[in-house]
């Protein structure tokens, strides 16, 4: 079938409008040629975005796990999985084939099962990035149960908040974790997140460090033994096309974070069809994603979407720069790497630090490079472009969200033209709309707006863990009927897209995704701390970093201002991690508001950005005095 793998742009095209006229039809004859049914469907497609309701493949039964190994165990037992790439240059790489994947994920499976795991039931995995966190997600899927992974650099209280959240029975973790020169203890980390978690009835522990931990008596367990002990079959579950496969967690505009859920089988329809095309997959490929599974990024690309199609997936433990900033680029040579997908900021880090790491290295097995996570800037495209692809493997600028489970907007190499700095098209089946202030539809080209989606695609989440209300008034209030991204874009003289940033509160830090009402939550905990607003301002690394203003109660005002900034990035450490440090913090006497009390942070940016020649009417705020003061002492 020709429309698995596109191969020129009329191509696209013709795909495209088949998809978007024909949706149920077109999806339809992915699934059934592609996948492995236990049951086929009985409706392609239902939604209502006013409910929201969206259910794909109904009356399907599959397992996942079947997709990405059993299936693949005649014509590719021998062939390499998961390839894992340690911390140290020095510890071997591990070729972990499908054949021992399935003998891997199996015995996972069954030690869940003797601990009483079953399916629908939450684990929350929360591990470096070591092959058992793909293991783990697979044992889940096996059987299953809802995998909550949170990523390993959060820290106690956001890890007990995202496990009591869905009510995690058990915890998947390790000793401790290697990240670069440092170690990390993981497992002390569990342990104080558990005193707030009366649900966990199990801890797992992996050995990777081989530190010294302390086990809970009837609560820890150590991993291994288990393993060696449990058989290497484990009947797959039978599990609907709706059934949750996993929660995993983002910020959002209030404190809490949101649990998105993805279900099963659209998901892996969607995950697979577009780590085929974007990527531009071949058999013989070695892909790698420099993300971490406790994103979604590696959920769909280094996990699902590259095992539903049978390739090799690198794992990679470590840091760009451990032992020196070398490193990808070495493993890109070690591995012949042929598709290479990383964040902007870990670009222009590795930019700042010159060419020279990068010619001691033969990339030349370098096909496809990719990009996700937030805007990449002209300067870093061109030099990722010039200097990895060596203007020969085109980049893929994919744009897409932990709600949207797979790529939403991109080019599909050596079919779609690249621009710098543009996303260019939506993928087959997706239905991008740009809004206006007024809500409605702004159609043309040249034009931009808030980047919403008109049609459902399968691998949205379907809700937020506990709270449908949530979900619905996040994503499908703000414009009747659609989808709405947070995102702002703006749609080009030919109908490429290029994403302009978040128009909400959300600021995207080195492509990680942070609420500011969380961050200022825990600013607020310090006991001198009388109120705070975030702001995002441009970072030549990070593309953003993050600014914050503080207001002190009086007795906080006599304290060493220096000594402040350091506690106020203390607490949020310890409530979020060090993800979430500010790079600036200014003491002000009060922060700017509107007459009803909310805070004016259109100010604040431009203040942070230091562009203050057009803070436009402030006259009509509560307190337009604090304006002035807030310019004269910026940082
Ligand atoms: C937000 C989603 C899904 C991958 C990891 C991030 C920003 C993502 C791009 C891109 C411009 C991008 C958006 C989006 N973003 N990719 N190619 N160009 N912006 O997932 O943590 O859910 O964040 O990341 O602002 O809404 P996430």
């Amino acid at each position: 079938m020709s429309n698995y793998h596109i191969k020129h742009l009329e191509e696209y095209y013709q795909v495209y409008r088949k998809s978007i006229r024909e949706p149920e039809n077109f999806w339809e004859e992915v699934a059934e040629e592609h996948f492995m049914w236990r049951k086929k469907w009985d409706k392609v497609l239902s939604w209502d975005f006013s409910k929201p309701e969206v259910k794909w493949f109904e009356g399907a039964q599959l397992n996942i796990t079947e997709n990405c190994i059993d299936r693949h165990l005649t014509t590719r037992g021998d062939k390499t999985a998961i390839l894992f790439e340690p911390n140290s240059a020095d510890e071997p790489a591990q070729h972990i084939t499908y054949k021992d994947l399935y003998k891997r994920v199996n015995k996972f499976a069954n030690v869940l099962k003797a601990q009483g795991i079953t399916k629908g039931d939450r684990v929350c995995i929360y591990l470096p990035m070591i092959p058992e966190l793909a293991v783990s997600v697979l044992a889940c899927a096996r059987i299953g149960a809802i995998h909550s992974v949170v990523f390993a650099g959060f820290s106690s209280s956001a890890l007990a908040t995202r496990i009591n959240d869905s009510d995690c029975k058990m915890v998947i973790t390790s000793d401790g974790s290697y990240r670069g020169a440092k170690s990390i203890d993981l497992k002390g980390i569990v342990d104080d997140a558990l005193e707030d978690c009366p649900g966990v009835e199990s801890v797992l522990v992996a050995k990777r460090i081989h530190s010294e931990v302390v086990m809970k008596e009837g609560r820890d367990l150590w991993l291994q033994p288990l393993l060696d002990e449990a058989s290497e079959d484990c009947r797959a579950e039978v599990m609907n096309a709706e059934d949750p496969l996993f929660i995993l967690y983002t910020s959002g505009s209030t404190g809490k974070p949101k649990g998105m859920v993805h279900t099963t089988a659209g998901y892996m329809v969607y995950t697979a069809y577009t780590f085929k095309n974007v990527f531009q997959y071949r058999e013989e490929d070695i892909y790698w994603c420099t993300a971490d599974v406790g994103w979604i990024t590696g959920h769909s690309y280094i996990v699902y979407g590259p095992l539903a199609n049978g390739a090799t997936s690198v794992m990679f433990e470590g840091v760009p720069s451990f032992p020196d900033f070398g490193r990808f680029w070495e493993i890109v040579e070690k591995h012949k790497v042929t598709q290479f997908y990383t964040a902007p900021t870990a670009i222009r880090a590795l930019a700042k630090e010159g060419v020279g790491y990068l010619e001691k290295y033969d990339l030349s097995s370098v096909k496809v490079l990719g990009t996700v996570g937030e805007p990449i800037n002209e300067e870093a495209w061109h030099w990722y472009d010039d200097n990895v692809g060596k203007k020969k493997a085109p980049i893929v600028d994919t744009w897409w969200q932990t709600e949207t489970g797979g790529i939403m907007i991109t080019p599909i190499p050596f079919v779609t033209p690249t621009k710098p700095t543009y996303a260019t098209l939506p993928f087959i089946g997706i239905q991008p709309a740009l809004m206006d202030e007024n809500g409605q539809e702004i159609k043309g080209n040249q034009v931009d707006g808030r980047l919403c989606i008109k049609f459902p695609w399968p691998s949205m989440a379907r809700t937020i863990w506990g709270d449908h209300q949530r979900y619905k008034d996040t994503y499908f209030s703000a414009y009747e009927n659609k989808y709405f991204t947070g995102d702002g874009a703006l749609r080009d003289e030919v109908g490429y897209y290029r994403i302009t940033g978040r128009v909400d509160d959300v600021i995207i830090v080195s492509g990680h995704n942070l609420g500011t009402a969380p961050i200022e939550d825990a600013i607020n905990e310090h006991p001198a701390v009388s109120e705070s607003a975030i702001v995002g301002f441009p970072h030549d690394i990070k593309g953003n970093a993050l600014y914050g203003y503080v207001t002190l109660k009086e007795f906080g005002e006599t304290r060493d201002h220096n000594n402040l900034r350091k506690e106020i990035n203390q607490v949020i450490t310890e409530q979020i991690g060090p993800i979430a440090k500010l790079d600036k913090i200014q003491f002000t006497a009060g922060l700017p508001k509107t007459r009803s009390g909310k805070i004016m942070r259109r100010i604040l940016r431009k203040i942070a950005s230091k562009d203050t020649s057009n803070l436009g009417d402030t006259s009509t705020l509560l307190n337009p005095e604090v304006v002035q003061d807030i310019i004269d002492n910026a940082l």
